[in-house]
């Protein structure tokens, strides 16, 4: 099973989207297997949007994570990286489609609800940023054998 990580960004917080964005992940038959609030700092997201140094957006895009603290979640499934990254939607909330948490949620680029990791590569490395390895737990979901075929797993 692939493990991923979720943030939920400042604006879900303020907009009291939490329970919401959490209640599609877990109703679409992802395991959380990690949660926490945290505080992020300019050095974490310095790292965390590296790939974005370059863009004129940077410091802002690191700001905007900054204005409250977030919710990081950790996710776990079959396919789960592919899965979370398509339930997001498109980066900007205005061209996401409908169904899509952005879509649904957010009409903007920067604002838009969530990030989630692209890759089987990010995933790990932003798993292991966010966590540390106590924080994550693999106890076993009971309801497994209802939610996959008994050979999927
Ligand atoms: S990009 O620009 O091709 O790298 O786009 P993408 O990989 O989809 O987006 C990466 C994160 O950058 C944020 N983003 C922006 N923020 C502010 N302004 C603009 N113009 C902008 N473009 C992209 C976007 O919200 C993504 O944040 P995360 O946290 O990964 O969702």
């Amino acid at each position: 099973m692939e493990k991923t990580l979720v943030i939920l960004k400042p604006g879900t917080l303020q907009r009291e989207l939490v329970g919401e964005v959490i209640s599609r992940f877990e109703r679409k038959g992802l395991q959380i297997c990690g949660m926490k609030m945290m505080q992020l700092t300019d050095e974490v997201l310095t790292e965390h949007y590296s790939h974005l140094a370059q863009r004129s957006f940077f410091q802002r895009i690191k700001d905007g994570m900054m204005i409250t603290p977030v919710i990081v979640i950790c996710l776990k499934g079959i396919d789960a990286i592919h899965i979370v990254h398509q339930m997001a939607g498109k980066t900007n909330g205005r061209e996401a489609a409908q169904g899509t948490i952005r879509g649904d949620f957010s009409v903007s680029v920067q604002e838009n609800i969530v990030h989630t990791s692209d890759s089987y590569e990010t995933a790990e490395i932003e798993i292991n940023r966010f966590f540390k390895p106590e924080e994550i737990f693999d106890f076993k979901q009971n309801n497994l054998s209802f939610i996959y075929a008994n050979d999927e797993f």
